[in-house]
């Protein structure tokens, strides 16, 4: 099949230029630690290792290049071809990156460095599918939990964030009593910083079928023209992940089965939850 790797066709982009400002670091996400090394070193190993990918570009925060291009060199990464400067959102890194990928390139994956356990299972499955003419494939979970629209605003917010609006609204009491409660049956450190809730007078509008929805991760696989139209054009873009730009112009994509491991590091806690599954 075309794009297969091996012939120079299949590139990935690494995109590892967010600050990871939820992270509470004091350098940008990408090189926080991980394991014993760098968070990047993780996914750029395995896409370098990877029989499926041929050459690799890597997207990092303005200043970060020269790191990159020495970690590249100490993990043996020969198939990194390139690091450039990431830009203000997602979006802009992976238009950067994409300049540096050759005309005759088959097929793109686009990697979020924030999901250090790619593989090549997941690879594989989002590859494959291209010989079927779709424009891009994702990787997706169905939703376990019942799915509603709330009217009046959802803000996510730390625990932390939440307990300060309390004592805000309703004064030093109902603060107390709400963390003992919350220490009491959320302990783990996971769920303290993954804490999120519906602000409170949210109400609902609409229980949503949840049986068509899915959430989407990264790797997601590409053939490279489709990508490119995309990404056509100098007016600054965003889009919380790519296919969702190849979508708005028509094109085709697949879904296929996600992988839990591919969680995206956001905060602290996910880093451990990562870090314990090296
Ligand atoms: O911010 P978020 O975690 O959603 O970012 C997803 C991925 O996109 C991360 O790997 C991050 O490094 C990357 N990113 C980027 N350039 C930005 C923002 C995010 O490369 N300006």
């Amino acid at each position: 099949m075309p794009g297969d790797g091996g012939d120079g066709s299949t590139w990935a982009i690494l995109v590892a230029a967010g600050s990871g400002e939820r992270l509470g670091a004091d350098r940008p996400k990408a090189f926080v630690a991980l394991g014993g090394r760098v968070l990047l070193a993780e996914s750029l190993e395995r896409l370098d290792s990877s029989a499926w990918i041929d050459a690799v570009v890597v997207a990092v925060p303005a200043d970060w290049e020269e790191a990159a291009i020495v970690l590249a060199e100490e993990l043996v990464a020969s198939k990194v071809s390139a690091v450039v400067t990431g830009g203000a959102t997602r979006a802009e890194s992976v238009r950067s990156a994409l300049d540096e990928i050759p005309d005759d390139a088959l097929v793109v994956i686009v990697h979020d460095a924030a999901r250090p356990l790619v593989d090549d299972a997941v690879i594989e499955r989002v590859i494959a599918p291209l010989a079927e003419g779709y424009d891009g494939v994702v990787p997706g979970l169905a939703l376990a939990d019942t799915v509603k629209r709330v009217e009046g605003g959802v803000v996510a917010a730390s625990f932390k964030k939440k307990m300060v609006a309390l004592a805000i609204v309703v004064g030093f009491p109902l603060l107390w009593f709400s963390t003992r409660w919350y220490l009491r049956y959320a302990p783990d450190g996971y769920l303290r910083e993954r804490a999120t809730y519906a602000v409170m007078n949210g109400v609902v509008t609409e229980t949503v079928d949840r049986g068509s929805l899915v959430t989407v991760q990264t790797p997601q696989a590409f053939a490279a023209t489709s990508l490119r139209a995309a990404y056509r054009g100098t007016d600054p873009i965003e889009a919380s992940d790519c296919a969702s730009l190849v979508e708005a112009r028509g094109g085709r994509i697949r879904v296929v089965e996600g992988d839990l491991r591919l969680l995206k590091v956001t905060t602290a806690a996910d880093l451990a939850l990562v870090e314990s599954w090296l």
